[in-house]
């Protein structure tokens, strides 16, 4: 199977899974049939999604480079963007729902509730990126893309955070999560890139040099814009757009 026909299949999936969730609330809420409290199974439904989802994205780049199958690089957009819709899609429900449309009870909801305050934090983090996610402004932004992008974890700490400060008995799951998001931002380090910390292996990681994870040199189909893949971090996508 050729690499773009295993990509569009890869997204098909995605794109399919990404919505099911959003799909089966839907059902339920046109045939009534969300629980007991079908509020609070929204707001959970919702926020799980987002939180498991941004912890796929965080992984795209860790398979990356154990498979050296680059163009996964391309699935990076789409679920941080999934990621995001279903953060937003959480906060609606309970600015709707529990807040009443109310900016006034909003503020102090996030001002006494130490969870909602991470949790806004998280979505406050995701909204430059998610806005930043175009092809139109990774050139505008350069370097600082990037920089700016790595966000993602802290949108992701915050989130576990949040998760964590919720749940009142069983603090398994978010600490599972938690242990998840830690072995991400690990296999980040520069130790654990093919390569290591050597010059090589860096230049190895920027294209510079042969090897299984290794970007060509110069720009190819689908690649990003030399301007932009060149010195500004090696995971910049294939589209020239990282979320993650
Ligand atoms: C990136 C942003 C966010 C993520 C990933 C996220 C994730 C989660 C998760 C995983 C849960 C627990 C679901 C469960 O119990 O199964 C949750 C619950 C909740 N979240 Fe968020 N959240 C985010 C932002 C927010 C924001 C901005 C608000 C409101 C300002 C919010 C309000 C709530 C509420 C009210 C609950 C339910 C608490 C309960 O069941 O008592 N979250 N969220």
């Amino acid at each position: 199977m050729s690499t773009k026909k295993a990509v569009l299949g890869l997204k098909t999936v995605l794109w399919i899974a990404a919505l099911l969730p959003a799909a089966w609330l839907a059902r339920g809420l046109m045939q009534s049939d969300l629980g007991p409290n079908p509020i609070e199974t929204l707001t959970r439904v919702t926020g799980m999604t987002a939180l498991v989802l941004l912890l796929v994205t965080l992984a795209v780049t860790p398979f990356r480079r154990v498979t050296g199958w680059n163009p996964v690089i391309k699935l990076r957009r789409p679920l941080g963007l999934f990621a995001f819709f279903y953060a937003l899609m959480h906060f609606s429900i309970w600015f709707v729902f529990d807040m009443v449309f109310n900016v006034q009870y909003m503020i102090e909801d996030i001002a006494e509730r130490k969870y909602i305050t991470v949790g806004m934090a998280a979505l406050l983090v995701l909204i430059p990126l998610a806005v930043t996610s175009t092809r139109g402004w990774i050139r505008r932004l350069g370097k600082k893309w990037s920089t700016l992008h790595k966000g993602v974890y802290l949108a992701t700490a915050l989130a576990v955070v949040h998760y964590f400060w919720l749940v009142k008995a069983d603090t398994r799951l978010p600490v599972l999560l938690a242990v998840c998001l830690v072995a991400l931002l690990l296999v980040r380090l520069p130790v654990f890139a093919p390569g290591g910390t050597s010059r090589k292996g860096r230049e190895g990681r920027r294209g510079g040099s042969s090897g299984p994870t290794a970007r060509p040199a110069g720009p190819s189909e689908g690649e990003a814009p030399a301007s932009v893949g060149q010195g500004v971090e090696d995971d910049v996508d294939a589209e020239g757009v990282r979320i993650g």
